[in-house]
């Protein structure tokens, strides 16, 4: 497993996180050995949120951790509040953020996390309640750092002109078929595709320019939850690169790809949602392998993009 010191953060995280948002179709049982698969693996991050199965990834994170002996102070936990898709409505009022975060520490059987970030901006959202409310959290010792998910730079300004503490985390889609988080780059300003569009006012330098490490979400998905590109027949030109790849440093397909996301030089950590163990065993064979910057560009290109 490759590890990362994050920049005003923790030290030594694994590059690949565990994304738990798929734990609650497991038993506890199953969730206790894809806990301990990853640990074997060299994986210490994982990721939660509130509304993962309405708090039900939590729970089962919560009941399976003390049947595999890993000790709460060797890994990373974190989660993310704010989306409460059964009240149709997005929360960062302090209140919300509050008891989301005893909600958290309650399901998760915990009595720190180590990371809380909000999930989706609130459309109502006020900076200064949110810093009251990390303040608050941070001075009980409920949480050590703090992040955000989906977040524009000038959301984060203003976050940041009243937020005390660094916030080290910016949760964003990024694959190979959702690389929209790069594609601008190449394009602006140019009238005859639509990947000139500007869909976040830059983020992806504005995170590295701020030390802000990027996790990607659904490294492997089709649009937002359309299934697994690897090995699915509308990805014909984009599997080939990936086999061939994955011949070259006897890896498999989902390795290659999930190296594409690593050797990005912004260090993002990449989110696997897989509750597979030997798929996750396939997964963390990335670390085994640094593209080097020609393959990087066939891979970009078989995944359907263009150069100017
Ligand atoms: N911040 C946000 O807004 C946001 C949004 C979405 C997700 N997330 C986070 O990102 C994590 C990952 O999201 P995700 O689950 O969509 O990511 P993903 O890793 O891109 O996709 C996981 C899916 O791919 C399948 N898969 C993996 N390897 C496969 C293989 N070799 N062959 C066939 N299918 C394979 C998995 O099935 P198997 O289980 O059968 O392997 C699972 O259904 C979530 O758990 C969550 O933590 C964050």
């Amino acid at each position: 497993m490759k590890m990362l010191d994050i920049k005003n953060g923790p030290s030594n995280v694994s590059r690949i996180i565990l994304g738990c948002m798929r734990m609650p179709a497991l038993s506890v049982e199953e969730a206790a050995k894809m806990i301990s698969t990853s640990r074997e693996l060299g994986i210490n991050f994982f990721d939660h949120a509130t509304c993962y199965g309405d708090g039900e990834a939590e729970t089962r994170f919560g009941d399976a951790l003390p049947l595999t002996g890993i000790k709460r102070e060797d890994i990373f936990l974190q989660s993310k509040c704010g989306l409460h898709f059964d009240t149709k409505e997005f929360n960062w009022s302090k209140e919300d953020i509050l008891k989301s975060a005893d909600g958290i520490l309650s399901r998760l059987k915990i009595d720190y996390l180590d990371a809380l970030l909000l999930h989706r901006p609130d459309l109502l959202y006020d900076p200064e309640e949110i810093a009251e409310a990390f303040d608050e959290l941070y001075s009980a010792g409920k949480v050590k750092y703090f992040g955000v998910s989906n977040v524009t730079p000038m959301q984060l300004e203003l976050l940041k002109k009243y937020v005390k503490q660094p916030l080290i985390f910016n949760q964003l889609q990024f694959s190979l078929d959702q690389s929209q988080l790069i594609d601008q780059a190449l394009y602006l300003n140019n009238k005859t595709t639509d990947m000139s569009i500007d869909r976040d006012n830059g983020i992806l330098d504005y995170c590295r320019l701020n030390d802000i490490t990027i996790q990607a979400w659904s490294p492997l998905q089709i649009g937002m939850f359309k299934g697994c590109f690897v090995d699915h027949p509308d990805f014909p030109e984009l599997n080939e690169v990936l086999s061939k790849l994955g011949q070259k440093y006897s890896v498999p397909k989902t390795a290659i790809a999930i190296a594409w996301i690593l050797r990005h030089p912004a260090k993002m950590q990449a989110i696997a949602g897989t509750m597979n163990p030997q798929h996750l065993k396939d997964i963390c064979d990335a670390t085994k392998v640094d593209l080097t910057h020609n393959e990087w560009y066939e891979l970009y290109l078989a995944s359907g993009k263009f150069l100017p």
